[in-house]
């Protein structure tokens, strides 16, 4: 018998079955051989919500949950939030190494060529409605740009993937700052490619009538750490859904487009937004105890706290704590801050909290320094987004390579009933 292997008896027929580990894991299909008897379709396992089923193989992105670690292609995240650049960090996630001064001049001429967006979108864009949810106009427009991008879709063909990554990173900040210009009622302002990656966002934001917008360096670093921080997370929800859809050779745009959907939920990126409200609605320091006393009666949940992952201290919610303060130095402190601070303290000396091991994650203190940088709750998910295509981008192009790829089709248990008639 194999040492890397595991044996299964099956108690309704007493027959045993050795099914090989490989890196430590059984193959979900080798169950398939375990029959009851001749008729039986064979075990499946039942798994919702995916807690202990690997999809893939991947070489992208390391999170060790309990211990609070998270790398990208082997760096620790805060190495990289402390020495590289956002684009530094996006072809590092791309292409697998950090690339030289030759490469990454390259690449950030690439992106920048492509900065633009077609004349069309931004009618397209103009036809929102003036309140319509920024995160709902990035996902509609991220679809829209499939429709100017018709070679897209010759996913097998590697120049067009790399294309249409390069496509998407460059225009993600382009139309999520139209969708913010939009929902202020201001003129778009066309891309900068002298400025920096988020320098030139923050001039396609904020740009008024002056001839050239000058970034306040100190927040033009600090919205590239936020993205750093942001740029990959292994299989979560929206790369899952960004592997989905594009495993049925979708093209890239719509299967992002997929991807940003399911970023925008409550209990994914969209919790950045929900916890502004949040410290909204507690208001004052002296109301915390009894909110904790809500989410521990169940009646609500303690937005920005817990993971699917992490039962330690997220390692990024560490990086964005020490970046509050370089961010106060610049726009004032956010008052909500001294708020936030007290609901971890409270929550991480309660035993609720520490039994279930919930930690604050990436979206605790993420929207307290947007809100000082001058954006509304709303707009909290997109700045999620915007960097995150880097990693979504990443694990579509790692799947598109990977032999082991075929259209993603998961089984059910079915309940209903048997065949009846009409
Ligand atoms: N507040 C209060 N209780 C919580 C919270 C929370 N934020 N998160 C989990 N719990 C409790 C659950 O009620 C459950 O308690 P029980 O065992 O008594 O039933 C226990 O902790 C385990 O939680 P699950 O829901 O099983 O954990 P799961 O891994 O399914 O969910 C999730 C993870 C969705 C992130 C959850 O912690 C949550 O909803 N957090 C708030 C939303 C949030 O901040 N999301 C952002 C995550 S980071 C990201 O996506 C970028």
């Amino acid at each position: 018998m194999a040492n890397d292997s595991l044996t299964i008896t099956d108690n309704r027929t007493g027959k045993t079955y050795e099914l090989p580990l490989k890196h430590g894991n059984i193959k979900a299909m080798d169950l398939r051989q375990i029959k009851a008897d001749e008729k039986d379709f064979g075990v499946m396992s039942y798994d919702p919500a995916f807690l202990n089923t690997a999809a893939c193989e991947s070489r992208i992105t390391f999170i060790d949950g309990d211990q609070g670690i998270l790398r990208y292609r082997g760096y620790p995240i805060e190495q990289l939030a402390e020495k590289a650049t956002y684009l530094e960090s996006a072809y590092l996630l791309l292409y697998g190494s950090l690339p030289d001064k030759d490469q990454l001049a390259t690449f950030t001429a690439r992106i920048a060529k492509h900065t633009f967006i077609h004349e069309n979108m931004k009618k397209f864009m103009e036809g929102f409605r003036y309140d319509a949810h920024p995160m709902s106009m990035l996902v509609s427009s991220i679809a829209a740009m499939s429709t100017f991008y018709p070679d897209a879709r010759n996913v097998d063909d590697p120049e067009v993937r790399e294309l249409m990554a390069i496509r998407l990173i460059a225009k993600m900040p382009t139309i999520a700052a139209y969708a913010y210009r939009h929902t202020n009622g201001l003129p778009f302002v066309y891309p900068d490619n002298d400025l920096s990656y988020t320098a030139n966002f923050m001039n396609m934001l904020w740009k008024m009538a002056e001839p050239k917008f000058q970034a306040n360096p100190v927040l033009a670093r600090a919205l590239d750490i936020l993205f750093i921080l942001h740029a990959d997370h292994e299989q979560n929800c929206s790369t899952s859904t960004m592997r989905v859809v594009g495993s049925s050779q979708a093209d890239p745009f719509l299967a992002m487009a997929g991807a940003a959907a399911s970023l925008s939920g409550p209990l994914h990126g969209g919790a950045n937004e929900e916890v502004l409200r949040m410290i909204d609605e507690i208001g004052t320091v002296d109301h915390i105890p009894d909110f904790i006393a809500s989410v521990k009666q169940g009646e609500r949940k303690l937005m920005g706290f817990g993971h699917r992952v992490y039962k330690n201290y997220d390692p990024r919610a560490k990086v964005i704590k020490e970046t509050a303060d370089s961010v106060f130095a610049v726009t004032g402190r956010n008052p909500k801050v001294d708020i936030a601070r007290e609901i971890e303290k409270i929550a991480l000396s309660d035993e609720y909290f520490v039994k279930r091991r919930l930690y604050p994650n990436v979206d605790f203190y993420s929207g307290i320094i947007y809100e000082a940088m001058g954006f509304r709750p709303e707009m909290f998910t997109v700045l999620f987004a915007i960097p995150r295509t880097a990693g979504w981008l990443s694990h579509w192009e790692e799947q598109c390579k990977d032999g082991d790829t075929k259209i993603s089709r998961p089984r059910q248990v079915y309940l209903g009933p048997d065949q009846r008639d009409i």
